[in-house]
Parts: C-alpha cells; structure tokens; sequence
C-alpha cells in the first residue's frame, strides 16, 4: 500500500513509520509523499534521509482555502497514496482533501480521545491538561479524520500510568515512546490488511 504522510514539525512519528518500513511490520508499505506545513519541519530532513519525496504547503501560501485545499488533493492523488497519515501535522484539512479521501486520512493524537483534544490541544498542550486534571492514565489515540479536529471514529488507543514527579514533558516523552511511535504503524498495518471497518462512526477491528 502507498500512504502519504503530512507533518508539521520534529516527524518522531514519520520516522517510526519509515523505521517499520525498513524492520518492522511495514515491508510492503510504501511512503510516496511527505506533505508538510512547514519549511522548517525537521520531518522535512527525515524524508529527505530516506529519499522520500516531499512538498511543503502552506495555506498562507495560496489565494484562496480552497485553492490550497484542491491543490493538496491533487498533489496527494497525483502521488498514488492510498492512506493518508497525519503524523503530528497541525493543520485542519479542506474539505475537497477530506471527502477525496473519506475514511482513508488517519491522525495520531496524543491523548485518549475525547480527553484533552479538540482546536488547540497540541503538542505539550495535552499533556499539561491532563497532569493540571490529576489524570492517573494518560495515552494516544489514531482516530480516522474528518473536517473536525480530533472527531472521526477512534481506530486504536494505548495508555501509560501517569507517574509521581511527572512533568508534561516527561509524560509527552513516554507516550511517544510507549504508545505513539507502536500505534500509528500497527494502524497502517491494519488498514493495508483490509481488517478495519466504519459503522456508524464506529471503527472495527477484525483481527
Ligand atoms: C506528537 O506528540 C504527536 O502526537 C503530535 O505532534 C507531536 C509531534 O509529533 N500530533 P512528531 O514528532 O512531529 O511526529
């Protein structure tokens, strides 16, 4: 299966997709295209270490929301991704780019949705929201996208204890580590061997 995969910043979560590629339980997966929303991303680097192609594009850049939306989705289509992975990527996706791709975008959140989710809990945002809530698990969710942050079905989740002395940056770094960079590769996996159904904003697993 080809995916392509959109960033937004430091691409921990690309590179664990790429390492699974090379070792792992993504063989037969291939990475044609890294979308980012950001010049500077360091995932940008990643990709290019790998031979990956990449683009960057930002809505800021385009006339028009939408013109950066058709864009992206010819880009994406033109690639020949199947899957769209959202791996730390920040920005909402058009509309056009969403329904081009109904149920085949996945995101990987770093919370167990619905906690501590929604516009604007990103990056460390998560984690001080739920040690500020005095939450004893903490985790990470794929969820399939749709045109709301952090809204469509939940495909896989993993939780860590939140441990005494933990601060958002501790807790951060043992959900990508213990939870994150396993997900988002085992939900690829699942969805290239076809075991994933959608019902009624419910998302199946058939193992
Ligand atoms: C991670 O916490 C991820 O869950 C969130 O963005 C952060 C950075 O991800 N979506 P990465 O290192 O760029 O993959």
């Amino acid at each position: 299966m080809k995916i392509a995969v959109f960033v937004s910043g430091g691409g921990t979560n690309l590179q664990a997709i790429i390492d699974n590629t090379k070792t792992g339980i993504l063989k037969d997966i291939e990475i044609v295209l890294v979308l980012s929303s950001s010049p500077s991303a360091y995932a940008l680097t990643r990709a290019a270490d790998n031979g990956i192609p990449s683009v960057v594009m930002r809505a800021a850049d385009y006339p028009s929301r939408e013109q950066w939306d058709s864009e992206m989705a010819e880009c994406v289509q033109k690639s020949g991704a199947e899957l769209i992975v959202l791996a730390g990527y920040l920005s909402l996706l058009g509309p056009k780019t969403v329904s081009m791709y109904s149920n085949r975008i996945i995101n990987i959140h770093p919370a167990l949705i619905p906690s501590f989710c929604g516009a604007g809990m990103y990056g460390i945002k998560p984690h001080k929201a739920a040690l500020a809530r005095g939450v004893k698990v903490s985790g990470a969710t794929v969820h399939f996208v749709n045109e709301n942050y952090d809204d469509g079905p939940i495909l896989l989740q993993k939780s860590v204890d939140v441990l005494p002395g933990d601060t958002p940056e501790t807790l951060q770094k043992r959900i990508m580590q213990e939870c994150e960079w396993k997900i988002l590769p085992k939900a690829i996996r699942l969805i290239a061997d076809g075991k994933v159904s959608i019902e009624n904003n419910i998302a199946y697993v058939t193992e």
